[in-house]
């Protein structure tokens, strides 16, 4: 059984958490000692300045990349202490990704392209939540349509609805409004938002837009590798002040 299935605690944490790139004078340390929990059911927004290791965070607790040194954990599974092919299996099982670029198969629907990772891992979507998803998102009228009949945000709701669709412990999301109108991306967010509170999802945010880590529950800046600040229930204003700080 490699699906994480704690209930209690966090989502996702990480302790001590070191990436270092290089050695000597050109040593980077992407990740420098990082403590961090991602709690159950809420909305986190990660952001800092370019270079000061939001990516590799995001990467490294999602079992994409490997740390250095410390640990990451999803629910109470230690990913370091995991094989290759578990490790593998847990990302499929427990982990849900949306991109910047919505990485749809063109040749699929979108309920397709909504089922393919469960197709791929022979699992059978739960009907009734696959339902419940695609109304969520406003998709039920175009689950037939391929990726390019459809607008940039109604694929990007695709691509948010295969990320929902398996129900994983934890979704992280890397700059999923980046491509779109700020309109279109306010539609992503307010759908985020939506499977946080009330169909109870974890989601993972990193974003360089102050609007998009307001609809967050929670902002954790980084600074060189360092979580420096957080802020619980952010607004627009105090995530700019927080910003301009950290500069
Ligand atoms: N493969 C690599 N080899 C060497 N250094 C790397 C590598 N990947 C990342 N880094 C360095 O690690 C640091 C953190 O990079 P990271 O991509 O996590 O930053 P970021 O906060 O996501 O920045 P951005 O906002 O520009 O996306 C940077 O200094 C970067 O140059
Ligand atoms: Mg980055």
């Amino acid at each position: 059984m490699t699906q994480a299935t704690v209930t209690t605690g966090p989502a996702a944490r990480a302790v001590g958490a070191k990436k270092y790139y290089g050695e000597g004078d050109t040593e980077v340390r992407a990740l420098d000692d990082v403590d961090v929990e991602f709690e159950r059911g809420k909305f986190t927004a990660i952001m800092g300045p370019s270079g000061s290791g939001k990516s590799t965070l995001m990467h490294c607790q999602a079992g994409l990349d490997t740390l250095t040194g410390g640990q990451v954990f999803i629910g109470d599974t230690d990913l370091s202490a995991l094989s290759e092919r578990d490790l593998t299996l847990l990302r499929r099982d427990s982990v849900g990704f949306v991109f910047q670029a919505f990485n749809l198969v063109p040749t699929l629907s979108a309920l397709e392209n909504i089922t393919l990772p469960m197709d791929l891992a022979g699992v059978t979507p739960d009907q009734e939540w696959l339902d419940e998803v695609i109304t969520t998102v406003g998709l039920a009228d175009r689950t037939n349509h391929r990726p390019n009949e459809l607008s940039g945000g109604q694929q990007q709701r695709v691509a948010v609805s295969r990320a929902l669709a398996s129900r994983p412990e934890i979704i992280f999301a890397d700059e999923p409004t980046g491509n779109l109108d700020s309109t279109t991306g306010t539609e992503i967010l307010a759908f985020m938002k939506q499977a946080v509170d009330n169909l109870g999802q974890t989601i993972v945010m990193v974003t360089h837009d102050p609007l998009a880590a307001a609809y967050a529950d929670r902002v954790i800046f980084l600074a060189d590798g360092k979580v420096v600040d957080e802020l619980l229930d952010p607004d627009v204003e105090q995530v700019l002040d927080q910003m301009k700080k950290l500069r």
